[in-house]
């Protein structure tokens, strides 16, 4: 034992909308079909929030069921992280209102902007906060509702997204034998055009022209993010494993940003990491963004498919252009 504090995971959580759209109502909107879905993307339903409902709604909800299985109360964060392109409004923090409404009296509370990559950055960011002593319990939660900024009349993008929260409870581990071995982040702007938001920040303002022409809403190269994709998570994956000392057969579990299913599947290849070791839940959620990473960690934690001293391996790429790895023994 060391007596430098090593950060972990303590507990997760997740929640996402009722409503599902499946493919067959997406037939019905736009010019697609299933089997283009199905076999270009690997998504079958999305879940969608319903009008008035915001990012904070789920980030409470998924933040509430990582802090009951963490054994702490709202009291004892000394920090919120909140990873999110889809925020409730431009202003304030998303963070600030979760802080208000969870009665995280003590917290301070901030968003951060890492496209997909976002919950990869915050737990990083969380780990730093906790082993230099800065606080003791991290909330970290990535939250998307992707359906409020997604045109609903362009087929090459409105097929993939959903929306919904998950949640990380980041401390000091009672034993440093559990905890983050360490993380990879990057970002390459140069690609930022691959994957953005015209209108609606200080360079081009909401006009009624930009909203008639959907410039509030995503655009996508899919094609260039695709390549991005395959790259930067095979190089951050072998990368994070090298800086850890661990090998591909130490590893336990994989789960990958879920945005394609092609994607994971050229990670499988690449790592020559056993597919059934990649957690993959994407054709029942699609892409939600920030929080498909969490929503999927905590899916495989509900479903017994991590277990303590499990090395984990998280991966994730998005607009930014940005990546991030991280891997940890899990703790419990
Ligand atoms: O979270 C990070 C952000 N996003 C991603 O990681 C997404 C990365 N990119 C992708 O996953 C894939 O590029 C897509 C799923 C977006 C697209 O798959 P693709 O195999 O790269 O297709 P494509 O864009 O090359 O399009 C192939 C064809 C085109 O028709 P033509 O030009 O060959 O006649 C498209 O117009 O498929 C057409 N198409 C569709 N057809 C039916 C595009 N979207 C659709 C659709 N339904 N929804």
């Amino acid at each position: 034992m060391s007596s430098k504090i090593r950060a972990g995971l303590i507990g997760v959580g997740a929640a996402v909308p009722e409503k599902i759209l499946t493919n067959a109502d997406l037939e019905k909107m736009v010019d697609t079909n299933d089997e283009w879905i199905t076999t270009r993307t690997g998504i079958k339903q999305r879940h969608i929030a319903a009008p008035g409902e915001a990012a904070s709604d789920y980030a409470i909800k998924a933040g509430k069921i990582a802090m009951e299985r963490a054994g702490i109360t709202a009291e004892d964060l000394d920090l919120i992280i909140i990873a999110t392109i889809t925020a409730d409004s431009p202003l304030p923090a998303c963070a600030s209102i979760v802080q208000d409404k969870l009665g995280a009296t003590h917290a301070a509370a901030f968003d951060l902007q890492a496209g997909c990559t976002g919950w990869v950055y915050a737990l990083s960011v969380a780990r730093n906060f906790v082993e230099n002593g800065a606080a003791k319990n991290v909330l970290a939660v990535g939250v998307d509702l992707l359906s409020t900024i997604t045109n609903w009349t362009d087929r090459t993008t409105c097929v993939l997204f959903g929306d919904g929260a998950g949640a990380g409870i980041v401390s000091a581990m009672k034993d440093d034998e559990y905890g983050f071995y360490d993380f990879v982040l990057g970002s390459d702007g140069s690609g930022a055009p691959a994957l953005s938001i015209e209108a609606g920040g200080s360079r081009v303002p909401i006009t009624h022209e930009a909203l008639d022409e959907h410039r509030n809403k995503v655009v996508m190269n899919g094609r260039e993010v695709f390549k991005f994709a395959v790259k930067v998570q095979g190089d951050a994956a072998e990368l994070i494993l090298n800086r850890a000392g661990l090998s591909m057969e130490d590893v336990d579990l994989v789960v990958p940003h879920q945005a394609n299913v092609r994607i994971i599947e050229s990670a499988v290849k690449r790592l020559g990491i056993p597919e059934e070791k990649f957690y993959v839940n994407i054709p029942r959620y699609g892409n939600t963004s920030a929080a498909s990473i969490p929503i999927a960690l905590n899916e495989a934690v509900e479903a017994g498919r991590v277990k303590k001293g499990d090395n984990i391996l998280l991966v994730g790429f998005g607009a930014g252009l940005t990546w991030g790895a991280g891997v940890m023994k899990w703790a419990y």
